[in-house]
């Protein structure tokens, strides 16, 4: 008798290519509607699931999976960041849990770059100000940001991501330094000319652009508190595309008013999806919806991890991205 296909329930709907093949190898449920599960939806999802395929925009806590049915063994994050799974109650319940890391690397360090360039060179007010019929002709003093070229760049979280950040900025003329809970290898720290710190406070004073890359866990909630913030140079720029909950949004919205900071981009924000009004009023910021590996490659190559992930844990081998608690 040919093996029972595992059920797997996707919470969002994925590129076509993924989910065709998801529907050959697994009894897939998927959602064509797009539409986020709401929480009564999820327990349902997890009572009937062989394997859950979450996004970010699922919170899969202590209490959707104290209702877990007998069968429910791997949750396949459908994302690099597992902030929104309860990694350690999964853990001791006997539930896998997996991410998709790697494949969207490139991606968000493009998209970091992108808000490493705009906001010094004020690419959102210029455009709106074209758009809005007020440019008068070329001015020799309007529209002036300032160069990054020769300016330091501080890296808040040295993994996959802040090293291929790092690669680009270097590109720009930028010197690059570093915080992070280890120091990376010498060779890394050499190819990218990199100055390590090991004290958090002492970087950020010294950095004209800070750009956040470490996952959000509870050790990293509001890593950039107001106190922190307040130790940068009032004319340096926060750049974040990792997570909202990293930065005291409100603490950085107050500086930003006041004029304490240069500017920020924001490709996350503290309480997707919404986005303070204030932030949105103000001139020094650019904003993005969480894009940052939003490309049709990477979407489909984190569609392939996760079939990778669930088909090799259902043929009974350790899964090549299983996330443990003690990776956090
Ligand atoms: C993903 C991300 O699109 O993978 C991550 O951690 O932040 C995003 O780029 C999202 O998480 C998908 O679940």
């Amino acid at each position: 008798m040919p093996k029972k296909k595992p059920v797997v329930v996707v919470t969002r709907k994925l590129p076509d290519v993924v989910e065709t093949r998801m529907r050959e190898l697994f009894e897939t449920r998927l959602n064509d509607t797009d539409r986020p599960f709401t929480q009564a939806e999820l327990v349902e999802a997890v009572r009937t699931a062989d394997v859950l395929v979450p996004t970010v925009t699922d919170r899969i806590d202590s209490s959707v999976l104290a209702q877990a049915g007998p069968n429910l063994k791997l949750v396949a994050n459908f994302g690099n960041g597992v902030d929104n799974i309860d990694v350690v109650t999964a853990n001791n319940r006997g539930i896998n849990v997996t991410n998709t890391p790697g494949v969207l690397t490139e991606d968000t360090a493009d998209m970091t770059m992108a808000l490493i360039l705009s906001v010094p060179r004020r690419l959102a007010a210029g455009i709106k100000s074209l758009e809005a019929g007020e440019w008068a002709g070329w001015s020799p003093t309007w529209m002036l940001g300032h160069r990054i070229w020769g300016k330091r760049l501080g890296i808040i979280g040295m993994g996959r991501i802040g090293q291929a950040v790092a690669r680009r900025a270097k590109a720009f003329g930028m010197s690059i330094h570093y915080h992070n809970r280890r120091r990376v290898p010498t060779d890394v720290e050499e190819s990218l000319e990199a100055t390590y710190w090991d004290s958090l406070d002492q970087m950020l004073a010294r950095m004209d652009v800070v750009s956040v890359h470490c996952p959000h866990t509870p050790g990293t909630f509001h890593l950039l508190s107001a106190r922190r913030l307040k130790l940068m140079k009032k004319d340096a720029y926060v750049v974040n595309t990792a997570r909202g909950e990293v930065i005291d949004e409100n603490a950085l919205i107050r500086m930003l008013e006041a004029g304490e900071l240069g500017g920020a981009g924001l490709d996350v924000f503290e309480h997707e999806p919404a986005v303070n009004p204030k932030l949105v009023k103000l001139e020094n910021v650019v904003l993005l919806p969480h894009m940052g590996s939003a490309t049709m490659e990477g979407r489909i190559e984190m569609g392939e991890k996760v079939i990778i992930n669930i088909k090799t844990f259902m043929d009974g081998h350790r899964p090549p991205d299983r996330v443990l608690p003690s990776m956090l």
